[in-house]
């Protein structure tokens, strides 16, 4: 089994090659005094590889077109529709990557809040694809802390007749802590995740991850 550190990366977790650019990106947009501008560039260009990766991942089924020269390509199509669901706010920053990969997609938004009394992640707000039941999904947050977030937003999907199996969380940094929570309850999810980092603080940011991601 593949290991980051020591973590056992579970068989449902597609983590990015860890090339030379990857990591040169990652230190951009991990480091401490970066500027907001060059946070902005450079997280957008590991969201595309992520949502490149997503897509990678998706069934596909045989298709053959004939090329302007006459002759016969055996090639592939997208099995099915996809759509894309951010989880507010931060998720919203890669909305775009999305957009850039996939022509027109349908895109959703789903607001989650820590109730102040029992708190409890509580959702405040959902727009999504009228027809989401019937297209995969790609779940869009980029930190997986704790997962308390991202398991009530896969609750909300679950609830609007997505099938789980249907579901891909596509994240920039996961914590070991938020993969275990997530995986433990909605085991048929795939994550798709640029770097798996060593834990958590007593905060419950990542560690070393990037801070605030705050958009
Ligand atoms: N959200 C962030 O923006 N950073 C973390 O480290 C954890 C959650």
């Amino acid at each position: 089994m593949a290991k980051s550190g020591d973590y056992e990366i579970p068989p449902q977790v597609i983590v990015l090659d860890a090339t030379a650019q990857l990591k040169a990106l990652m230190s951009i947009i991990r480091g401490k005094t970066t500027q907001r501008g060059d946070f902005i560039f450079y997280s957008d260009r590991v969201i595309r590889l992520l949502v490149e990766e997503a897509l990678n991942h998706l069934p596909f089924v045989e298709k053959e077109v004939i090329t302007p020269t006459g002759a016969k390509y055996d090639g592939l199509g997208f099995k099915g529709q996809i759509c894309g669901v951010s989880i507010m706010r931060a998720g919203e920053a890669m909305e775009q990557g999305l957009r850039d990969c996939c022509r027109s997609v349908r895109i959703g938004k789903i607001l989650i809040q820590r109730d102040e009394e029992t708190a409890m992640p509580q959702l405040y707000y959902a727009k999504l694809p009228p027809d989401i039941s019937k297209r995969f999904c790609l779940l869009l947050d980029p930190m997986l802390a704790t997962g308390g977030s991202a398991n009530k937003a896969i609750e909300v999907l679950l609830d609007h007749g997505v099938p789980e199996e249907n579901i891909l969380f596509v994240n920039l940094i996961c914590a070991p802590e938020g993969i275990e929570k997530m995986l433990a309850v909605y085991p048929k999810i795939k994550i798709v995740t640029a770097e798996i980092d060593a834990g958590l603080d007593e905060n419950k940011y990542i560690i070393p991850g990037l801070g605030d991601f705050g958009w």
